[in-house]
């Protein structure tokens, strides 16, 4: 399930069958309702929120596309048959996407332009082979999509965001909490050696475990578990990563930081909007939090 930030309103009522939960909530906010019939007209008022600024009304060609991801997942339409070489085209569009929202968004978390090698690692991760076959048509939409088991591929805006504030170098460890499909968890793999992550699904888990090394990426090693305790064995990490929104940033991380290494999490409550936190362990060991963009993700689950 899901829906974004924003508190937009449906003008008359729908039967929710997937509601997409959306990560840039200072970007755009929007409460998504489908019929049974994956039908757009059930979706109200589509409200842009700009950090400190006021909302305005979006297009439809955008919630359409929202709109028709879940759609085609709830009614499983066919997949695009495309090739890899045919999708290269939407994925600059995604770029280009990318470094807008970047743009717009530079007031409030400070970052005007994400790094090109981050940028470069997008350009090489084939989204349209995390998505279901249903919806790969829509990879490349800068918009979190349902990916099953009522969970979420991250927006590629925040994917590329979350990435760049972790200032990554190719000797960094790097763990990921929230492996969902496996996505963000490529990209990281394009930048560093070795990856961690972890996922609380079985299975999404199982998913990634055999996607992830047929895509080329054997640099992944992937644990079924909660994430809130982290990995110990592996740890120090000079990054770390979570993407599903926790209530606090769990103690266990911050101790598996290594000093100088950066923390990038979504904190809040459920189901509203979050806030994206820049957690920094200096040399010394102190910690500093710096807060960067107000956001919406699923929230972090587990009995921790
Ligand atoms: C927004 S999705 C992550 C998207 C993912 N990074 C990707 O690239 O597709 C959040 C994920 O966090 C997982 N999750 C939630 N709570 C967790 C926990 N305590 N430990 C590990 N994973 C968790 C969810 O099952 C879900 O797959």
């Amino acid at each position: 399930m899901s829906g974004d930030a924003g508190g937009a309103q449906t003008e008359r009522p729908a039967v929710p069958i997937v509601i997409i939960m959306d990560e840039d909530a200072a970007t755009r906010g929007a409460t998504v309702m489908i019929d049974r019939a994956g039908d757009d007209r059930a979706l109200g008022t589509f409200t842009t929120l700009r950090p400190g600024g006021r909302g305005r009304t979006g297009g439809p060609l955008g919630r359409r596309a929202f709109l028709g991801a879940a759609g085609a997942l709830a009614l499983g339409w066919a997949g695009s048959g495309w090739s890899d070489a045919d999708y290269a085209p939407a994925r600059r569009g995604m770029l280009d996407a990318i470094a807008d929202t970047t743009t717009r968004t530079a007031a409030s978390t400070g970052v005007g332009a994400i790094d090109p090698t981050v940028m470069a690692a997008l350009d090489r991760v084939l989204r349209h082979a995390f998505v279901p076959p249903e919806i790969e048509g829509l990879a490349y939409e800068n918009r979190p999509l349902p990916i099953g088991h009522g969970q979420t591929i991250s927006q590629p805006y925040i994917v590329a965001l979350m990435t760049h504030l972790l200032a990554l170098r190719p000797h960094h460890r790097v763990l990921e909490i929230g492996t969902g499909s496996g996505y963000q968890a490529a990209v990281l793999a394009e930048l560093v050696d070795r990856v961690h992550t972890i996922e609380i699904v079985p299975p999404l888990a199982r998913q990634a475990t055999e996607r992830l090394p047929r895509l080329g990426y054997g640099n992944v090693d992937i644990r079924l578990g909660d994430g809130y305790h982290g990995w110990p064995e592996a740890a120090p990490f000079e990054a770390i990563i979570v993407t599903a929104a926790a209530t606090h940033v769990p103690p266990p991380l911050v101790a598996q930081l290594a000093p100088g290494g950066a923390l990038v999490i979504p904190v809040g409550e459920p189901f509203s909007v979050q806030m994206l936190l820049l957690v920094r362990k200096g040399a010394d060991g102190e910690v500093t939090v710096r807060q960067i963009l107000p956001v919406r993700f699923v929230p972090l689950t587990g009995g921790h």
